[in-house]
C-alpha cells in the first residue's frame, strides 16, 4: 500500500495522456502531481492528484517575498521498460540545503523520495527515450502563509510536477556577458536554488535574448571580473586540453551536473581544475587559441556547447572549436544516464515500484 493517497481521477488523467511528437522544455506537462502540506511542525500525508491549478492565499510568503526553492532533476528511459533517476538523493539533500539557508522546512529523504517515486512511476510508460529526452522532475517547495511580517511562513506546501522533455540547449548556444546586473552575491542566497536567485536574472536573460542570445554569464557581485555562471548552468572551459571551471564562492549554484562532469572528466583523464577565473584572461586566452573551447552544464541543459561570447560592446569571442569536448563528456554522461553504459560512480537509481494499489502498478498473471 502507499504512504501516499492516490486521487481517483489519475488513473484517468494518465489514461487520457498522449505523448506529442514535439516535447520542447517544459511546454508538454505530466497530467499528473504529487502534492504535501508542512503545518504545525511536521509534514501531513502527500497525495498523487491530477496536475491542474492550485489555490493559495493572495497574501502567501512565496508570492510577496520570494520563499520558495525548488530542484531539477531527470528520469531516463532509453533501452529500459523501467525507468531510472540520476542522483536523486543530491537533488534531495540540495533542496535541503536549500531549504535551510531560507530557513524552511526540511524535506526528509523518505518523503523527497515517495513524491519522486509516485510522479516518475505513474509516468514512466510516458518517459521518452533517447537523444538526451526525458522526464525533467521539478520538485518545489513554498511559504503558504500569507501575511506582510517579515520572518518565515509557518505553513508550507512541497509539490512535484514533471515534463516529457527534450535537451534545453538546442545547437551552441550565443552568451551575452552581463557587466551591469549581479545575479548572487558572496553571503547572499546564490548557492540555494531559489525562486528568487532566477527572478534577480531574468532581466539580463530577456535583455539577452532581445539581442539574440540565447543567455546571460554572470559576473561577481564585487569586482565584476570573474566568471561564475550562466543563467541555469555551470560553465566549463578547456584550456591547455585542462578543464577549468569557476570555483563554488559561496554564490555559485553547485550544480549536479557540474560535480558529475568534474568526476566523469577525471575518471577519463582530464585534468580539472576549480579556481577563479577573470573574464578578461579567459577572452585573451579566446583569442590567442590557449582556450580552445567553451561550454555550459545543467540537468535541463545536459552539456550545451557555446559557440560564442557577446560583450556589451557588440564584440563576439569565438572559441576555436566548438563541441568537441562538450560532445565527448555529454557523449560519456547521457550513456550512463541512458543505462547505454556502466555506471561507476553508482549514480543511477530505478524509480521504485508503484504501490500495490495503484491502477498501473504490475498484476500477476
Ligand atoms: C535545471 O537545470 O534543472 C534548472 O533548474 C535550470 C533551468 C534554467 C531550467
Amino acid at each position: 500500500m502507499s504512504n501516499y493517497t492516490i486521487d481517483p481521477a489519475v488513473n484517468a488523467a494518465l489514461a487520457a495522456f498522449k505523448l506529442p511528437e514535439k516535447l520542447g522544455f517544459g511546454i508538454v506537462l505530466a497530467p499528473v502531481m504529487y502534492s504535501v502540506e508542512w503545518a504545525d511542525g511536521h509534514w501531513g500525508k502527500g497525495a498523487l492528484v491530477p496536475y491542474g491549478p492550485i489555490e493559495i492565499a493572495p497574501g502567501a510568503r512565496a508570492l510577496h517575498y520570494g520563499e520558495l526553492v525548488f530542484e531539477g532533476m531527470k528520469a531516463y528511459r532509453a533501452g529500459t521498460p523501467w525507468p531510472n533517476l540520476f542522483r536523486p538523493l543530491d537533488n534531495c539533500h540540495r533542496l535541503a540545503r536549500s531549504a535551510e539557508r531560507m530557513a524552511m522546512p526540511v524535506v526528509p529523504d523518505e518523503l523527497f523520495m515517495e513524491a519522486i517515486d509516485a510522479v516518475a512511476g505513474a509516468m514512466a510508460p510516458f518517459v521518452p527515450t533517447g537523444g538526451g529526452k526525458s522526464l525533467y522532475l521539478r520538485p518545489f517547495l513554498f511559504g503558504t502563509e500569507p501575511g506582510y511580517m517579515l520572518r518565515n511562513s509557518q505553513t508550507f506546501r512541497f509539490i512535484v510536477i514533471a515534463n516529457p522533455v527534450e535537451s534545453y540547449a538546442s545547437g551552441p548556444m550565443r552568451v551575452a556577458i552581463e557587466r551591469r546586473d549581479v545575479r548572487a552575491a558572496v553571503g547572499g542566497i546564490g548557492v540555494a536554488k531559489a525562486a528568487a536567485n532566477y527572478a534577480a536574472s531574468l532581466r539580463a536573460s530577456s535583455s539577452a535574448i532581445a539581442r539574440g542570445y540565447a543567455v546571460a554569464l554572470w559576473l561577481d557581485a564585487t569586482e565584476h571580473r570573474y566568471i561564475q555562471e550562466l543563467s541555469g548552468m555551470n560553465v566549463f572551459a578547456v584550456i591547455g586540453g585542462e578543464l577549468h571551471t569557476p570555483e563554488l564562492d559561496g554564490a555559485i549554484l553547485p550544480g549536479i551536473t557540474r560535480d558529475s562532469i568534474i568526476t566523469l572528466a577525471r575518471h577519463r583523464g582530464y585534468k580539472v581544475v576549480e579556481r577563479p577565473i577573470v573574464l578578461d584572461e579567459l577572452l585573451a586566452q579566446m583569442a590567442s587559441g590557449e582556450c580552445t573551447e567553451v561550454f555550459a552544464c545543467g540537468t535541463a541543459a545536459i552539456v550545451a556547447p557555446i559557440g560564442a561570447l557577446g560583450d556589451a560592446d557588440g564584440r563576439d569571442h569565438v572559441p576555436r572549436q566548438v563541441d568537441v569536448v562538450a560532445a565527448e563528456l555529454r557523449e560519456a554522461l547521457l550513456a550512463m544516464q541512458e543505462r547505454r553504459a556502466p555506471d561507476p560512480f553508482g549514480w543511477t537509481r530505478d524509480v521504485a515500484a508503484p504501490p500495490v494499489d495503484a491502477p498501473w502498478a504490475p498484476r500477476a498473471g
